[in-house]
Order: C-alpha cells, then structure tokens, then sequence
C-alpha cells in the first residue's frame, strides 16, 4: 500500500533543504521498498504571491488527505509588512490548528561528533539527549480576544489571551509521560505558575495526572528558571513538557545545545499520530540560494516522519545511521563547521547521506 507524503518546501532555505530530504527518502525507499509517494503544494509566502493566502484551500485538502506532510519553513521580509491575516506564519499556524497537531515533539540531541560545535562546553553537552514536547494549538498563540485597539485617549493597546482548558494540558501531559516511558522515565513540567492562573491550573493537570504513570517521575519548573538551566545543566532534562509560547522559546534555546539549530528536527502530531514534519530552524532568508543551509534537520525530520506516522521504525534508523555516517566522515555545513572538518554545501550534504544509505 503506497504512502503518500505531501511536500510544502514554504519559503528561503524551504525548498533547498527540503529537495535534499526528498531525495534522501527516495533513496531509501528504492533501497527498502517502502512504497512512498510524492505531491507538492504552496504554503507560506510563495503561496500569498500565487494565491493571495498563506495556506490555499486545495493545500489544506491535500495535507488532509497526505499519511504525512514534509514541511521546509516559512516567511521572509517581503512578507513582513503584510495584515497579520495574510503573514506566511499563518499558513503554519493554520495547518497546525486545522488539522489539530496540537503535539509538537522537538529532540535535542547532541550527535557526538558535533560536541566542538556547541556554544557550550564539551562537559556540559556531551550526551546530551532532550525531548521537548510543546503543546502546539493552544495558549497565547490563538487565545481570543486578540488584537490591536484604540483607547478613549487615542493611545494603542495590544493584547493577547494566554488560555488552556484542561483538556488540552491533560492530552499533552499524557504524550509527555508517554514519552517518557520510552526514555528514562522523567518528565519536567515548565510553566509560570507562581504568576499565571493559566499554567497554576496547567500545574494541577499535570499533577492529577501523574498517578497514573507510577514509573514516571514528574518535576516542575518556573520557565524563567527552565530557561536558566538549560544553558547551566541541560542533561538534567530527559523529557520537557510545556506550553505553546514557552516551548517555541526553549526549543531554539536547547537547539543551540547541539551545535546547531540546522541539526533540529520536529513532528507534530494529532491524535491518531498522523503529522508533519519540518526542522526546528525558520527559512533564513539571508542565506537562501547560496548553498548554505544545513539540511540535515530535514533529513531527520523525514526520518522521524517514518517513525512515528508511517511504522517504518527501520527505514528511520538507516537514516539517523546515514546522518551518523556523514557526521563521522567530518563533513560539515557551514553552520557546524569546526577546524579540520569538510565544508559541504547544502546539496552535497544530502549526497552524501544518500551515498552512505546506499553503501
Ligand atoms: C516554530 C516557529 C513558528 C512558531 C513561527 C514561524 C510561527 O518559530 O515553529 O518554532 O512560533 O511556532
Ligand atoms: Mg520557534
């Protein structure tokens, strides 16, 4: 039976780094017969400069229809000055609502041989092996009332509302302890809960929920204090479990753990784990066409893709195995370049993982 996997390049590094993630699947279906299939819509800017909206109808339809979605990234400064209701970012926050991937799986994982690369000491990172689980539809990102209003003086005011029902920390709360179960059983709960109602009530969840998983150990954690200690002691952490805003936040934070964030990969998933999969990092417009980008978190994130909603557990190994293999013939992209590795550029990364799956 063929899968089929919808391909939004988006924007900037999207379609570069993206064209090497497909290429790597390819390989390893022609070497697995895993009987993959490929479609290709717009989202983000390029689909406001053909359709006028971020996310068209007929992208929408596709996605729901895909057994999984390969995201590259969205936005730019040509699109910056637009209505809010028409940024490219929508398009992604649309997609997340629309099809509720309200579970946002983010690893930190520091490839040993990218130990030189991180902004922090070898001692501190080395081994270092995060998941972040980010509620990815809720909280501030689409609580209403939202918006921009005049006041009687004339004075402009914004203002977003920060809210989750109970419901939506319990189903979170729940893959995080699942999670952990397959880990080393802790799971870190961050929230704000000795200022903000919304995360007090987040805390009481977690807590009500945690007899049911005895073989896990449950923490909390002030947000400000999280952020604090992922850049002082981040093997603490084994699964970190957290709000919209607050994981968009310490997710880049943790990235730059590994060395990069060109090395994060993502899934978000619904219910019945059907998702997408894009890395961590944005477009970067600045280096887009140059052969810059690293594209490896969209090659990991397609392997995640095969692991977690297509059941090919193996054709992800051979994958996050190829990855090791480059790592360890010193090929690097610009952004994790160190003295005596082998600068490569984007598309000569993806070859050489290629290259290495079909050895
Ligand atoms: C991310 C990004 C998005 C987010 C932006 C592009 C809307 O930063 O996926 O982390 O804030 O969720
Ligand atoms: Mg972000």
């Amino acid at each position: 039976m063929s899968k089929n996997i919808l391909i939004l390049p988006g924007d900037g590094i999207g379609p570069e780094i993206v064209a090497e993630a497909r290429k790597v699947l390819e390989a390893t279906d022609k070497k697995m017969g895993l009987g993959l299939s490929f479609d290709e819509d717009l989202m983000g800017g390029c689909s406001i400069d053909a359709h006028g909206v971020p996310l068209a109808d007929g992208a929408l339809e596709k996605a729901r229809a895909a057994d999984a979605i390969l995201l590259g990234a969205v936005g730019g400064p040509q699109w910056d000055t637009l209505d809010r209701s028409i940024r490219p970012e929508q398009g992604l926050l649309q997609i997340r609502s629309k099809l509720e991937l309200f579970a946002n799986l983010r690893p930190a994982l520091l490839y040993p041989q990218l130990v030189d690369a991180s902004s922090l000491k070898p001692e501190v990172v080395s081994g270092l092996d995060i998941l972040i689980v980010r509620e990815l539809t809720g909280g501030i990102y689409f609580g209403k009332p939202r918006g921009i209003r005049t006041l009687d003086n004339g004075e402009r005011e914004g203002y977003n509302t920060y809210v989750y029902k109970e419901s939506e920390i319990e189903r979170i709360g729940r893959i995080a302890f699942e999670m952990a179960r397959k880990r080393q059983g802790r799971v870190c709960s961050v929230d704000k809960a000795n200022v903000l109602e919304v995360t007090m009530l987040w805390r009481e969840v977690m807590d009500r929920l945690a007899p049911e998983y005895p073989d896990v150990e449950l923490s909390h954690m002030y947000v400000d204090n999280a952020a604090m200690q992922l850049v002082r002691a981040p093997k603490q952490f084994d699964v970190l479990v957290t709000g919209n805003m607050f994981g968009d936040i310490l997710s880049d934070a943790a990235a730059m753990l590994t060395g990069s964030i060109g090395m994060l990969p993502s899934a978000s998933l619904n219910k019945d784990g059907r998702g997408m999969y894009e890395p961590c990092h944005g477009s970067a417009p600045d280096i887009a066409g140059q052969g810059l980008a690293n594209p490896l978190a969209t090659i990991l994130s397609a392997a995640m893709m095969l692991r977690y909603s297509l059941g090919m557990a193996e054709a992800a190994d051979a994958i996050e195995a190829a990855v090791g293999d480059v790592l360890d013939q010193g090929l690097r992209t610009a952004d994790i370049v160190t003295d005596g590795s082998k600068k490569v550029s984007t598309k000569e990364m993806g070859d050489a993982v290629v290259n290495s799956l079909s050895r």
